[in-house]
């Protein structure tokens, strides 16, 4: 079959990147991308292309070059269903907060919704790609879906996980290490397999594009996903020895990095990492192996995610106990907030882990980012309050959202976030907080100036000599 109309349900972090390339580099096919979020979508077609709801660098040029031409942003999801052969499905799939699973399962609710709606509207086959990170044998359970409630046409379901970053998702996007597709074994599944690898084909070589059974693909993006989380908990499991014994973690990375058996990426040891993805795929994976009574690899991969927790436990304690073992009505200073520079998501952000300890004992805390709004930093906040999932997040008093907003204060200006701050914590590895007058903030604040940075961006030396109290990861005195 050859494709020449597409349709995305889900505008987001995902969905909205994903397709906007699709459409720019296959001008040959109508890209239509739905989301039941009028607003969402509203944004997505803003003149201003500074008002699109993704930051993320080399997104607006996408968009301006295919948008209207062959990219369509809308809420008319049943039209968009109907006039496409092939279907992403991008939609979130948040970790189950209540019930069977809490704190664990994704919740594949509106994925479940999306496959009722697809089968109610379809009047001729179709093939459905999951995008969304899912479980394995989601594809299973979608199938029984469409075919039961469908009106008899086919489907098939497909597996194509997306391994975009972001911050840098225009540029994987556009040279994707692999394209990864997973299939029926069946001569229809292979000929839905055939038709997406000509989509991605008109950008990305043949060689680079990966086709699978759909399991396979399944659960090769969480172990993906596990793998890149566990080097940078396993880095920062180090950076706390290397913090007793003297050692300095960015050594000790670089050194091990220039092993071409380990490599170097992903071992930057910091306050934490964070993300829509890791967490909740690691939680996922050990889900699945609870089900099939594989207890010894589910605490394996469990361990990850409680590294994490305790790397962002250790730095806000860390700030707790130097700051004279309170931190109640001082002003600590947050640079950053997003989970990663380069994006305005703050999804399972280290910021949002820090700040609630701190809030435990009534700090004021005022946030400087350069790309995250205001009413964000406090629904990330009420958020964690109201959803306080597993066994990790340190179960504190609750804090409405009154009491949030008079702790909290976020600024648009960086200086006036950091004047007469007792301390500084470094949350966001943004490249411009390298280039601030450091000296200006040391002389505007109070001593002694203590300075914590969660993303080791900041010349020891440097800011030793004007005279902070740096704290950086991993680096013993
Ligand atoms: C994606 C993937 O889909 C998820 O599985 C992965 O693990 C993380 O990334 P992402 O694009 O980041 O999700 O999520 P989000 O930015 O929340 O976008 C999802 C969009 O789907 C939202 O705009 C939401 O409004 C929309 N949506 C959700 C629908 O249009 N219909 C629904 O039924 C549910
Ligand atoms: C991740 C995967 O990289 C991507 O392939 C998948 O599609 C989605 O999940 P993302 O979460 O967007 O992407 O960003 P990533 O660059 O992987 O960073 C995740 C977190 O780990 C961030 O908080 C980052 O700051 C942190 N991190 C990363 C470190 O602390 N140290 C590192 O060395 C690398």
């Amino acid at each position: 079959m050859k494709i020449t109309n597409i349709c995305c349900l889900g505008a987001g972090y995902v969905g909205g990147p994903t397709m906007s390339v699709l459409a720019q580099k296959c001008p040959h096919i109508k890209v239509t991308v739905v989301d039941l979020n009028e607003k969402r979508i509203a944004t997505w077609n803003d003149v201003d292309l500074n008002k699109l709801p993704i930051y993320e660098p080399g997104l607006a040029q996408v968009v301006s070059e295919a948008r209207g031409r062959n990219l369509f942003f809308s809420t008319d999801v049943d039209a968009a269903i109907d006039e496409a052969q092939m279907i992403f499905i991008s939609v979130n799939t948040p970790t189950k907060t209540f019930g069977v699973g809490k704190g664990m399962a994704a919740d594949l609710k509106y994925i479940e919704l999306c496959a009722r709606q697809i089968a109610k509207i379809s009047k001729d086959n179709k093939i459905i790609v999951e995008k969304s990170t899912l479980p394995v044998r989601t594809a299973e359970a979608l199938k029984t879906i469409l075919d039961v409630t469908g009106n008899g046409v086919k489907f098939q379901i497909l597996s194509n996980p997306e391994f975009l970053a972001e911050g840098t998702a225009v540029n994987d996007l556009h040279s994707p290490d692999r394209v990864l597709i997973g299939g029926g074994e069946d001569t229809e599944g292979q000929n839905a397999i055939a038709a997406l690898v000509e989509v991605y084909n008109n950008w990305v070589p043949k060689e680079n594009i990966l086709t699978t059974r759909v399991w396979s693909s399944e659960l090769s993006k969480l172990t993906a996903n596990a793998f890149l989380a566990q080097r940078v908990s396993s880095i920062n499991a180090i950076s706390v020895l290397c913090e007793q014994t003297g050692a300095d973690v960015d050594e000790v990375a670089k050194a091990i990095g220039m092993d071409s058996r380990i490599g170097s990426k992903f071992l930057k040891a910091s306050v934490g990492f964070g993300g829509s993805c890791f967490q909740k795929d690691i939680l996922n994976l050990v889900y699945i192996c609870r089900h099939y009574n594989l207890q010894e690899t589910a605490d394996y991969w469990l361990q990850v995610v409680k590294m994490n927790d305790y790397q962002e436990h250790r730095f806000a304690k860390n700030i707790m106990t130097t700051l004279f073992n309170t931190v109640s009505s001082k002003k600590i200073a947050f640079l950053g907030w997003a989970f990663k520079k380069d994006t305005n998501d703050t999804r399972e952000s280290a910021a949002i882990y820090v700040a609630d300890e701190l809030l435990q004992d009534r700090a004021e805390i005022h946030v400087y980012d350069p790309k995250v709004n205001t009413e964000q930093v406090y629904a990330d906040l009420e958020y964690l309050q109201a959803n306080r999932i597993g066994d990790f997040v340190e179960k504190g008093d609750f804090l409405n959202s009154e009491e949030i907003r008079s702790l909290v204060t976020v600024h648009k200006d960086p200086y006036n976030a950091l004047a007469g701050a007792h301390a500084i914590a470094i949350l966001t590895e943004w490249d411009e907080f390298k280039t601030y007058d450091w000296q200006n903030i040391y002389d505007n604040m109070l001593k002694p100036a203590f300075l914590f940075d969660g993303r080791n961006i900041l010349e020891k030396d440097t800011l030793e000599k004007i005279g902070f109290n740096l704290y950086s990861i991993g680096k013993g005195v």
